[in-house]
């Protein structure tokens, strides 16, 4: 169901301004939108990533596929649509804590660009930043952190990206880590020059 926008008045300009919000934190907001398949590690660089930007001060906070998926998304399987409504629901929030001056860092794995271009679009352009967290499907098998891929081999779980379900390589990330080549440390290293610059404030 969806509601009649005629009658939906949302107000923004007597909330107090995110640029208010943002000086009071000492940062810019941003969304950090970790794609890429499951077992490629983008949840222990987000960890990683989270606790080197708190040491700087910075307040951010993580959304993550296993846990929305068990909250707010836990009505969203993984067929395209849901896939869809789970990273436009995403987005949505992370607009709210953008709004709130804090920064983001997603870890799904937004699977199609039709997909990442939504998210692009509701969080808008310049707060975005796409990063591709990849290592092959064969290492991310290998790794098989969770038994999924085993799972998904013998059939268990139906669509499962990367087996039964596509994974589109993002064409328009800001940056590409290699977990399969660089160590953890190399890869928040990466993360850090690209994104310090953005989140610090003038
Ligand atoms: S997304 O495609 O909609 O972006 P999301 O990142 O939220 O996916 O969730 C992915 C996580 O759900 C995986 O890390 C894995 O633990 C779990 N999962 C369960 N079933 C599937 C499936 N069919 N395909 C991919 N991931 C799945």
């Amino acid at each position: 169901m969806t509601v009649d926008d005629k009658n939906i008045f949302p107000v923004y300009h007597e909330i107090l301004a995110r640029e208010e919000k943002e000086d009071l934190l000492k940062q810019r907001a941003s969304v950090i939108w970790f794609t890429g398949l499951s077992g490629a590690g983008k949840t222990t660089l987000a960890k990683r990533l989270e606790e080197e930007l708190f040491s700087r001060g910075y307040l951010t906070q993580i959304l993550d596929g296993d846990n929305i998926r068990t909250g707010i998304n836990n009505n969203l399987g993984f067929s395209p649509e849901d896939r869809y409504e789970n990273i436009r629901r995403i987005s949505e929030i992370s607009k709210l804590f953008l709004h709130c001056g804090i920064i983001t860092i997603n870890c799904f794995i937004s699977p199609t660009e039709e997909i990442r271009e939504m998210a692009r679009s509701i969080i808008g352009e310049d707060d975005f930043i796409e990063i591709f967290i990849n290592a092959p499907l064969n290492i991310c098998e290998e790794r098989d952190v969770k038994g999924l891929y085993s799972r998904a081999r013998r059939g268990e779980i139906k669509e499962f990206t990367g087996i039964s379900a596509p994974f589109e390589i993002p064409e328009k990330c800001n940056l590409e880590v290699r977990t399969d080549i660089l160590s953890i440390e190399e890869s928040v290293k990466k993360i850090l020059e690209l994104v310090l610059p953005k989140i610090e404030q003038e």
